[in-house]
């Protein structure tokens, strides 16, 4: 168990969150006193939903953790820890393929500021294939992603990828 007074980010691109992010704000958030879900806002990749769009489902699947914020930063992460008085990055991983990358960012950011430490949590089992790349494409191939996503999220793939799904024709029972 951390020290219940730490400050902690868990960072991400959440494009979008699913159950696996949320279980690691579940299982992360107990450890801290308080708890912020950093959004990055300049990414290179081509997100499919906009940071507006990804604090409000973060901010909708979170509402019910009082000790638990939703923010966006750009730069570097550290710095936004810093200047939060943030202890902790917190991180998930799921198999050796996250390892690599995850090292990397966890020793440059240790090299760049060595008093904030990154921790990570292991996926569930359950969650340990999931990735809100897989997510996406399952998604728009028509698949359920239901149990993979919360409810608000599950709405907004179906409202992207599937709108006439949702609109009836004036006159259709
Ligand atoms: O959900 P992701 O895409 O795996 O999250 C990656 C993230 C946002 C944690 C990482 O890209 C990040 O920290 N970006 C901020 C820029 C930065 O600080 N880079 C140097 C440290 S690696």
């Amino acid at each position: 168990m951390l020290d219940s007074s730490l400050i902690a980010i868990y960072p991400g691109s959440f494009d979008p969150i699913t159950n696996g992010h949320l279980d690691v704000i579940e299982r992360g958030g107990r450890m801290v006193e308080r708890l912020v879900v950093a959004v990055l806002r300049n990414a290179g990749k081509q997100p499919l939903f906009s940071v507006q769009e990804r604090i409000a489902m973060l901010t909708d699947a979170v509402a019910h953790y009082a000790h638990v914020e939703v923010a966006s930063f750009d730069g570097l992460l550290v710095d936004f820890a810093f200047e939060r008085g943030a202890d902790v990055i917190l991180r998930g991983i799921r198999a050796i393929s996250d390892y690599e990358l995850e090292w990397q960012m966890a020793l440059m950011n240790r090299r760049l500021r060595p008093r904030i430490e990154t921790v990570f949590l292991m996926a569930r089992e359950e969650y340990s294939f999931l990735s809100s790349h897989i997510v996406k494409e399952v998604a728009q191939l028509g698949g359920d992603v239901s149990s993979m996503v919360p409810p608000a999220v599950n709405r907004r793939l179906q409202e992207r990828f599937r709108p006439t799904l949702r609109s009836t024709p004036t006159g259709v029972k």
